[in-house]
């Protein structure tokens, strides 16, 4: 089995549908799910399924090993960032390295960096009247939005669209593809 443990501060529908994708899989399952905030709507859903939930602040993530320890101890093979936004400090990538990935809802290098999250996002693509956006999955790195590319996924933009509209049908795309994405890199490079 190979095991994922996820970060997510927000409400957690990509979680729930990875758990929904990998729930009868023999090869992978998720071990646990860590947050940030101590009422995210991610716990809610946790508690509903059965998902092991830890949470961490600042202190923990930047100051100490006790995350590192966390996902050690929960036999963690691949870290999925899934609507998670603190920066993820250099003891954390170097104890896993090309093992951490996070989504990112829209077609980076655009769209992307500090502060670019939420309907953030998708309301430039609106202003800038993109025609396409999408998904970008992508290794993390020590910048925001910035390591190596996994998968890009896209989708056209109506002019009509407003950036609500934008994120419901970026959110589809995501889980159409996140969990796919993920098995397939288990499957290729976590052998
Ligand atoms: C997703 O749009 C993802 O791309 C971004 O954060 C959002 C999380 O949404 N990184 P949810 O909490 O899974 O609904």
């Amino acid at each position: 089995m190979k095991r994922i443990t996820l970060f997510a501060s927000g409400s957690g529908s990509n979680v729930e549908n990875i758990h929904d994708y990998f729930k009868d899989s023999k090869s992978v399952e998720i071990a646990g799910v860590l947050t940030n905030k101590k009422n995210a709507g991610v716990l809610d859903r946790c508690d509903r399924l059965g998902i092991n939930a830890f949470y961490f602040n600042k202190h923990a993530l930047y100051n100490t090993e006790a995350v590192v320890n966390l996902l050690n101890s929960l036999e963690t093979d691949l870290v999925v960032l899934a609507g998670f936004l603190w920066k993820i400090p250099d003891s954390l990538l170097r104890a896993f390295p090309g093992k951490i990935i996070n989504i990112h809802p829209a077609l980076l290098p655009r769209y992307g960096g500090k502060g670019m999250y939420g309907i953030r996002v998708h309301q430039a693509v609106v202003d800038n009247k993109e025609p396409y956006t999408g998904i970008t999955i992508h290794y993390v790195n020590e910048n925001y939005d910035e390591g190596a590319i996994i998968a890009q996924e896209q989708i056209p933009v109506d002019t009509a669209d407003t950036a609500e509209v934008v994120a419901a049908k970026v959110h589809e795309l995501e889980y159409e593809h996140f969990p796919r994405v993920i098995e397939e890199l288990l499957n290729k490079q976590l052998n």
